[in-house]
């Protein structure tokens, strides 16, 4: 049984979850991030080991570094004491992933050419495991055309490439080359290995707002931007599901892998969704949808003076259909998935949204909080079933996805239904 006492992190399951991850650092002041990479991996489940080059331990120590990940640092292709721990061989072969975080361009160009002249290099020419590189360097290096060459003919051989990052450098120059962020890394990392988590199921999620039309200018609606529900169906179809997004009005694509299927207003995101739901496993509900809708929509553009004299338009609204609440409500319905979006009593809101629309989880988010909200690139969430809840820390809406899909597949698994 699932203890919440435990911190979420070290419970879950991940694609990382006994993974063995061997994490080549190179020389470059980004080095210092590894430190927390190592720890990020690490609470996805993996076990990490890592190897320095000569220059990487000049930014930061292998003593940091090995206090970090509970192993000793390789460093030397002959050092006979780290290859009596484990021999380069038996390195390569232990990894399932190398990963190369941050790689310098120097590195970069000895990878491409298959150099085999110091440990790390030698490492990735022996082994048969998948090899991801993180670049991080000065704008100019990384827009050098030999730069870019060697990384298309890593590209090339397979090698993946996570990044790099656009912004202020170091070296206070701005542009492409800085490393991507620690989350950004972890994320890809997992994408190297599929979960399985929801191998076959079919899940309908509902992302975006809705507009509820005035007349035909002019709409109702709210700031959702489709993020988070995109983020989720995303974080789904790497799970293995066949994904159907229900979206009102987004500037997003679609992602690869799923139908989609765009909408206006709530009544047809509510026929859309009964439409697929019927031999769904799952229905997810990130739609902001209006609660109200104008009674008429008038049929020409309202005019300035309009209004009657005493200078008060009235729209008259009508309550929309609750589309989750009729899912929920359904016989034999999905594993159904509501998310709350409150502004005070946050969890006590969404406590009771799981009960009287019939829900087997709740995810819960402080939508007065603009950083975390509508249209922002994370989330902090509460997720809620009937007897217990988790809050997760603040997160990428990308990372917040991902915990959301293993929670669910835990709960299906839980229902006896996985
Ligand atoms: O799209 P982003 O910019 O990334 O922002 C994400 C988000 C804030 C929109 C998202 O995290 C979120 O909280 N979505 C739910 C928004 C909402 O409408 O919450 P609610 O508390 O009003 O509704 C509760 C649940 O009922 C939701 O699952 C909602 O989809 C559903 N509902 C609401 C009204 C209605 N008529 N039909 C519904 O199905």
């Amino acid at each position: 049984m699932w203890d919440p006492s435990h911190s979420f992190c070290k419970t879950s399951m991940s694609s990382l979850t006994n993974k063995r991850i061997l994490l080549g650092v190179t020389g470059g002041i980004a080095a210092y991030k590894s430190a927390e990479l190592i720890r990020r991996l690490q609470d996805r489940g993996a076990d990490v080991r890592v190897v320095m080059t000569r220059a990487a331990t000049e930014f930061i120590t292998p003593l940091t570094l090995q206090a970090l990940s509970g192993h000793p640092v390789h460093q030397d292709l002959l050092n006979a004491e780290t290859e009596s721990v484990m021999g380069h061989i038996e390195l390569a072969r232990w990894a399932d992933l190398i990963l190369i975080a941050p790689a310098s361009a120097n590195f970069i160009a000895r990878l491409a050419q298959g150099h085999g002249d110091d440990l790390l290099t030698t490492l990735c020419l022996a082994s048969e495991s998948p090899i991801a590189v993180a670049p991080a360097m000065n704008q100019a290096m990384w827009a050098n055309e030999a730069t870019q060459e060697n990384v298309a003919a890593l590209a090339s051989k397979h090698v993946r490439i996570f990044g790099p990052d656009e912004g202020l450098q170091a070296c206070g120059e701005v542009g492409a080359g800085r490393l991507l962020d620690v989350d950004g890394i972890v994320l890809l990392t997992e994408k190297v290995f599929p979960s399985h988590l929801l191998d076959g199921k079919k899940v309908v999620i509902t992302a975006g707002p809705t507009r509820e039309a005035i007349d035909p200018v002019r709409y109702i609606s709210n700031n959702s931007s489709g993020k988070q529900g995109y983020a989720l169906a995303e974080a789904a179809i790497e799970a293995g599901a066949q994904v159907v997004l229900i979206s009102g009005p987004t500037g997003l694509p679609a992602p690869d892998r799923s139908r989609r299927v765009d909408v206006v207003s709530a009544d047809e995101m509510f026929d859309a969704v009964m439409k697929e739901v019927g031999d769904a496993d799952i229905f997810i509900g990130v739609a902001a949808v209006a609660d109200y809708k104008p009674v008429h929509r008038e049929e020409q553009k309202i005019k300035k003076g309009d209004a009657p004299s005493n200078q008060v338009l009235r729209i008259d609204l009508i309550e929309n259909p609750d589309i989750i609440s009729g899912v929920g409500h359904l016989a034999g319905r999905p594993y159904t998935v509501g998310f709350a979006a409150e502004t005070q009593n946050v969890v006590e809101y969404a406590r009771k949204k799981l009960t009287k629309k019939n829900l087997d989880m709740v995810v819960a988010n402080d939508v007065s909080d603009t950083s975390i909200g509508f249209n922002s690139d994370d989330n902090r969430i509460t997720v809620l079933w009937a007897d217990r809840e988790v809050e997760l820390p603040k997160l990428s809406k990308r990372n917040v996805a991902t915990r959301i899909i293993e929670l669910i597949a835990q709960g299906l698994r839980e229902a006896g239904r996985s």
